[in-house]
């Protein structure tokens, strides 16, 4: 029926009434917090890029992913920061390295906390790109093998999920074939499915030292201007055996979490990215918009657009929030 019968505002007439009609319900068990972790002790260091984030050591890291905890989070993404760094990223499976003693530590204090590690080697490798180089670009197969490596090294650790994000070809067979001959068969794999050469990128690759120290990463991450390919993408990562598929960045490919979710019927994640949040922290800063609520609009809308959980930044900002 049209207007004068059916009147819209009549179901936007006080909080109670909007909170009744309300579609959709953003939870602290929609949110994944990454973390970004460096070799030392009692480290708490500001990352200049991202207003309001830290560095931390193995041992503070444990302190946060407590108060996150406390938050409410149930989930963390960790990022290492090596020490040192060689061609083939070789200390991304080190049992010692940075994430395996991270996660290692963070189990032994701490309960009921999901750990998703991120399976990636531009953190480790000293020219700061995903994989193995040969002539100048990233050598898929190469990588792939590395890749099986880093994959076992971090289940063997004790991490719940592993979560591959260098758009290798290949990638989620390889790591499932290699969880699976080491009897990790019920390990879960996040994959970063569709992945755009993105430059919402910048803060993150300050706060995890992995810029690319030439070219850039277009030969593996997706074009920005494609969408058909995002669901190629998504359909190769399950029939190879993801678990939950991904889309990064979130808040400018809303539409490609849309169509994943219409076309698939499968867990999705998407990642609210490093640029997305200190876009939103330094204009707030600025004075020109009201950062928190610009906060929860934004990743209130990634839910909308289909969306099943969350990676962001904004974690414990949203805690006081959503309580
Ligand atoms: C590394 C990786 C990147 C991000 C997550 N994992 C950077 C990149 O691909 O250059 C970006 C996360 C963010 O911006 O918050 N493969």
């Amino acid at each position: 029926m049209p207007f004068p019968e059916t009147r819209l505002r009549r179901l936007r007439k006080n909080d109670q009434i909007r909170a009744m009609v309300r579609e959709t319900r953003l939870t602290m068990d929609d949110l994944i917090a990454p973390i970004f972790i460096k070799s030392g002790e009692g480290v708490r260091d500001p990352i200049k890029s991202m207003p309001g984030l830290f560095q931390f050591s193995p041992d503070t890291a444990v302190e946060e992913v407590y108060s996150l905890q406390k938050c409410g989070v149930q989930s963390v993404l960790l990022f290492g920061l090596p020490d040192h760094k060689d061609d083939t990223g070789a200390v991304s499976y080190d049992e010692n390295g940075i994430i395996q003693r991270s996660i290692r530590g963070i189990k032994k204090d701490i309960k009921n906390m999901s750990i998703i590690a991120d399976l990636c080697f531009c953190e480790y490798t000293s020219h700061g790109h995903c994989g193995v180089i040969v002539d100048n670009d990233v050598d898929n197969d190469l990588t792939l093998v590395e890749t099986g490596k880093q994959a076992v090294s971090l289940a063997e650790a004790g991490a719940d999920m592993i979560a591959p994000s260098g758009m290798m070809d290949g990638m989620v067979a390889a790591i499932r074939t290699g969880l699976d001959e080491n009897g990790f068969k019920d390990q879960i794999i996040m994959s970063y499915s569709a992945k755009y050469a993105s430059s919402f990128y910048g803060p993150f690759r300050d706060a995890a030292d992995c810029a690319p120290q030439f070219g850039d990463r277009r030969t593996y991450q997706m074009d920005p201007a494609n969408s058909d390919e995002a669901l190629r993408e998504v359909e190769l990562d399950l029939e190879e055996g993801a678990d939950i598929v991904m889309v990064k960045p979130a808040l400018a490919y809303l539409d490609i979490i849309r169509r994943i979710k219409d076309n698939f019927n499968v867990p999705l994640a998407a990642y609210n990215v490093s640029g997305e949040y200190s876009m939103i922290k330094k204009a707030a800063e600025a004075g020109v918009i009201d950062g928190e609520r610009v906060m929860l609009e934004s990743v209130q809308a990634i839910k909308r657009a289909g969306a099943d959980m969350i990676i962001t930044y904004f974690a414990k900002d949203l805690a006081p929030i959503l309580k």
